[in-house]
């Protein structure tokens, strides 16, 4: 058995017996993605390999270059302007991986913008241990530059921020609840125990129940979806992002004075519930292939579900946070000033043949970052809590019609 074989066959282990210790025999797909990815010992987050990157399962905006951090970093000192420039400005980082984003951030803060680089306290949420400590790697050059702080969500206190909460490719990342619609009404996907070829090695199979929380009927409420016949098909499948919901909850409950930034994929939900996609958004990633088994390579796939913005604007509203801008990340990073860049490399004097490679491919990762099939398409939504009228009025640079190249 290799190291990684052992891992999930740990894991397995683990989630069935769970399983067995419920009654009936089943556990929420929330709580299995859970184990799935972030059991400290053997989930996927807590993994050594290379999970995320070109040498692992997916990437994201910063594995492409520096331009994604350093155009966050042109939008970030732009709110502290907004703010009157706070001292400390709080910049929270939530799911920050690898520490990429938080080093172009900072990088670009220092270079570009001293005085608001003087007022920043970057702190960091991340769930996963193993990436808190390549994040401590990664951003060893700041440790006596700048204030730098790992906390949890519940250590920060509340109304203690001002400054601004963000996070890129989050939200997808937190366990979801299945719901699949039946002759009787709305019911639960649960992972309960499949009858196993081996008797040794368990596996997992979908098993159907009553709504495990009546949380999950409230959404739909919340969101104005009704999953009814006849507009709905019999076994319509959805996800539902609880979690999402306490996340912006408690964010609010700590945010005093800012914003509050979320980047990520997915849809307002009219488009979300649209009864076409009668299979939901769940998917596995395994080594940059995307496929919707999720009880394939347990510990060893991601796991995630397309984002509703409209859960978390409403949810966010309710909390105290408002809307304040939505966009897609195309728009928001060339109006940030990813054109300017685009517009530079053209300029570039053709030397040699090795610079106009590199031209070429610095391009191509500027292009992947706006393509309207990809990463362009993503979400860019903005909230904020405890502005004034005269700031909530503020045009922002990234939500600016960009010019066109
Ligand atoms: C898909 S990765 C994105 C990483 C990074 N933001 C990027 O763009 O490359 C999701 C990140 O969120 C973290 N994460 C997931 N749930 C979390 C939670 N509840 N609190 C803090 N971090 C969390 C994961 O450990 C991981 O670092």
């Amino acid at each position: 058995m290799t190291p990684a074989t052992r891992q999930s066959s740990a894991l397995r282990h683990l989630i069935a017996q769970q399983i067995q210790a419920s009654l009936p025999p089943r556990i929420t797909f929330a709580e299995y993605m859970e184990l799935a990815l972030y059991q400290p010992e053997w989930g996927y987050y807590a993994s050594q390999d290379p999970a995320l990157g070109p040498a692992g399962d997916f990437v994201t905006s910063p594995h492409l270059g520096h331009d994604f951090g350093e155009l966050i970093a042109v939008q970030l000192a732009e709110f502290w302007h907004c703010l009157d420039r706070p001292k400390p400005f709080s910049l929270v980082e939530m799911g920050a991986g690898q520490g990429l984003v938080a080093a172009d951030v900072l990088s670009a803060l220092q270079q570009n913008y001293s005085d608001c680089f003087a007022a920043v306290e970057y702190m960091i949420v991340e769930k996963s241990a193993a990436l808190i400590q390549e994040q401590q790697q990664r951003l060893q050059p700041w440790q006596n530059q700048v204030t730098l702080q790992w906390r949890s969500l519940p250590e920060i206190p509340p109304n203690s921020i001002t400054g601004c909460f963000f996070s890129n490719e989050l939200v997808d990342a937190f366990p979801v609840h299945r719901v699949v619609l039946t002759e009787t009404g709305l019911q639960e996907i649960y992972v309960g125990l499949a009858d196993s070829p081996s008797l040794s090695e368990p596996t997992f199979q979908d098993v159907q129940g009553p709504l495990s929380t009546p949380k999950l009927s409230g959404y739909f409420d919340l969101v104005g979806v009704a999953i009814q016949p006849p507009r709905y098909p019999i076994g319509y499948q959805s996800e539902i992002n609880l979690a999402a919901l306490d996340w912006i909850e408690t964010v609010a409950r700590k945010l005093q004075r800012g914003y509050l930034l979320t980047i990520d994929y997915g849809y307002p939900a009219s488009r979300y519930y649209g009864p076409s996609r009668s299979q939901g958004t769940l998917q596995g990633y395994y080594r940059h292939a995307h496929h919707n088994d999720p009880y394939a390579h347990i510990g060893h796939q991601d796991l995630t579900a397309h984002v509703d913005f409209t859960g978390l604007e409403r949810w966010g509203q309710q909390c105290g946070l408002e809307k304040l801008e939505a966009t897609q990340q195309a728009l928001f990073l060339m109006a940030l000033g990813l054109g300017d860049r685009l517009s530079a490399l053209a300029e570039t004097p053709e030397i040699d043949r090795p610079t106009v490679q590199t031209v070429l491919r610095r391009r191509d990762l500027l292009h992947r970052l706006i393509d309207p099939m990809g990463l362009g398409n993503f979400g860019v939504l903005l909230q904020a809590k405890g502005l004034s009228a005269d700031e909530r009025g503020r045009s922002l640079k990234g939500f600016t019609v960009p010019p066109l190249l």
